[in-house]
C-alpha cells in the first residue's frame, strides 16, 4: 500500500514537474500557456530628419505596443542638405533623381521577427524621401504588411505607394495616414489598432 501511493506521488511529481518545466519554456519563447506567441509583431520603423516624425514614430510604438527602429543615413542631413529652396542641396538632388538611394547607416532592423511594420518618414517634394526606397530594398518583405505614416507641412501621401511598391515588390504597402499636430495616444492606438 505504501508502495503504491509512494508511486502515486512520483507520478504526481513527474505530472507537476512537465507542467512547470513547459510552462518556464513557453515563457522563454515568449509564449502563452497555451503555446500562442505572445511578441509583438509590430515594427515602427522611422526615417526622421528634424525631429517631428521621430516623436510621432516613437508615441506610435508606445501605443501600438511594437518595437521601435530608425532609419539613419549613414551621413546624416544637415540643415542645408534640406533646404528645398536650394535647387542644389542634396535633398533637391535626390528628390529630383529617383534612383538615388542614400546609403544607410546600417541594416539591423530585424525584419523577418515581424508581420506587420509601420514606415514613417516627412513627405519631401509630395512623396516619401528616397532612403526609404533604400530601406525596404535592403531587406526581405516578402509577404509583410507594410504600413506608412508621414507627417508633413501640410501634404498627403500623393504618390509615396507607388514610388515604393517597386523597391518591396511581395510586400503589401498600404496607405495609412498623415500624423500632423502631435496626435495623442488614443489616437495612435486608434490607428495602430487597424492593421
Ligand atoms: C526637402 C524637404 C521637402 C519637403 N517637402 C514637403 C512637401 O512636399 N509637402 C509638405 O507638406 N511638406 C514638405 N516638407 C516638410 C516636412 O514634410 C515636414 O516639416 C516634416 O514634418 C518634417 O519631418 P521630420 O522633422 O521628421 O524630418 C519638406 C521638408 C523638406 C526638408
Amino acid at each position: 500500500m505504501l508502495l503504491a501511493w509512494g508511486f502515486a506521488a512520483y507520478l504526481l511529481s513527474l505530472i507537476l514537474r512537465k507542467g512547470n518545466k513547459s510552462k518556464a519554456a513557453n515563457k522563454a519563447e515568449n509564449k502563452n500557456d497555451k503555446g500562442e506567441n505572445t511578441m509583438s509583431k509590430k515594427l515602427v520603423a522611422y526615417f526622421s530628419a528634424s525631429g517631428t516624425t521621430a516623436s510621432v514614430a516613437k508615441n506610435l510604438a508606445n501605443a501600438a505596443g511594437a518595437e521601435l527602429y530608425e532609419i539613419k543615413p549613414a551621413v546624416p542631413y544637415s540643415k542645408a542638405d534640406l533646404n528645398w529652396m536650394d535647387k542644389q542641396s542634396r535633398s533637391s538632388v535626390e528628390m529630383r533623381d529617383k534612383s538615388s538611394r542614400p546609403e544607410l547607416a546600417d541594416t539591423d532592423a530585424n525584419i523577418a521577427n515581424y508581420d506587420t511594420i509601420f514606415v514613417g518618414f516627412p513627405i519631401w517634394w509630395y512623396i516619401a524621401p528616397t532612403i526609404i526606397n533604400s530601406f525596404l530594398e535592403a531587406y526581405d518583405f516578402s509577404g509583410k504588411k507594410i504600413v506608412l505614416f508621414a507627417t508633413s507641412g501640410g501634404s498627403g501621401f500623393g504618390k509615396a505607394v507607388e514610388s515604393l511598391q517597386p523597391s518591396a515588390p511581395k510586400a503589401t504597402i498600404t496607405e495609412g495616414e498623415i500624423l500632423n499636430g502631435r496626435p495623442g495616444n488614443a489616437k495612435l492606438k486608434t490607428f495602430a489598432d487597424k492593421y
